[in-house]
């Protein structure tokens, strides 16, 4: 994609990543339509960065959702790129003695099946336009499961596949698929200590070189920074079962002594 003169619909815009991206994209003279659930973080955003339109939408609610788009496709008819970043990631202990299947629906709901809907009610739009793209910002773990967060990872993984389907189908289209995939960001997607983690790639380092990238190669399929490259290239090595559980045990010891 072009990293100018578009006009991007970007989902889960008013913090972490998405936010980072929304601004940096309204920096570069492109205009930006964020979504978000909390109308407070989207004013926000509008304080920090006057110009970006902003829409209070939940993406996992099929109606609002179906007349949300309807209405931002008639104030911005020339709305060529679709961002979709929103996400939830919650631990999950599935030895537990009753399992609580909200967090696997919300996940699912918020994770693959919105961006699935919103790419399933823009596509017809994108493809008429010259040249359009679609990019899903899925995660490392898509590749390695992290195992406290089965929904979570199984989510993106599926969100990688259909990615990947979805780009075969629109191959010879105007419209390009990209995959963002970023490692562990200091991010308050588990919550503050997240943000805070040194051992977490800081926030604008990751959107830099995610820039960077893209800037780079504009057909670029997976959009992999330096720090996710052994996440995304474990599944395809010999001794995947002993990363995978290398990983994991590493994970589990941190929390442990955490
Ligand atoms: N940070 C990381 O380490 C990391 C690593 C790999 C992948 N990712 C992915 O990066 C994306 C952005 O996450 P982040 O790290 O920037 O965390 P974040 O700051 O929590 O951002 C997630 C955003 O999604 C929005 N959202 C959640 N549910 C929504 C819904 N139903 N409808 C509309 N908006 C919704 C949230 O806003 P509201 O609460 O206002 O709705 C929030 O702004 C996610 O897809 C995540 O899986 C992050």
């Amino acid at each position: 994609m072009q990293l100018s003169d578009n006009t991007m619909l970007i989902t889960g815009g008013a913090s972490g990543i998405g936010r980072a991206l929304a601004e940096a994209f309204h920096m570069r003279g492109n205009t930006v339509i964020v979504i978000g659930r909390r109308a407070e973080a989207l004013e926000e955003l509008r304080t920090r960065a006057p110009g970006i339109h902003t829409r209070v939408l939940d993406i996992t609610d099929r109606q609002a959702v179906e007349g949300g788009v309807e209405r931002v496709l008639h104030e911005f008819p020339s709305l060529n790129v679709l961002v979709n970043n929103a996400g939830i990631m919650q631990a999950e202990d599935l030895l537990a003695p009753r399992i609580d299947l909200s967090v696997q629906e919300a996940t699912i709901a918020t994770n693959l099946l919105a961006p699935m809907r919103l790419t399933a009610l823009l596509l017809a739009h994108l493809r008429r336009q010259q040249r359009a793209a679609i990019v899903n910002v899925s995660s490392g773990l898509a590749f390695v499961p992290r195992a406290d967060t089965p929904s979570y990872s199984a989510s993106k993984a599926a969100l990688h596949s259909y990615s990947e389907s979805l780009r075969f189908q629109l191959r010879g289209t105007s419209v390009q698929v990209h995959e963002l995939v970023p490692p562990y960001v200091q991010t308050a997607l588990m919550g503050e200590r997240q943000a805070a983690d040194p051992t977490a790639m800081p926030l604008q380092a990751f959107i830099y070189e995610t820039l960077l990238l893209l800037e780079s190669d504009p057909d670029i399929e997976e959009v992999c920074v330096k720090r996710v490259l052994p996440l995304r290239n474990a599944a395809g090595s010999s001794d995947y079962r002993g990363f995978f559980r290398d990983f994991n045990e590493r994970l589990q010891a941190a929390r442990v002594t955490n």
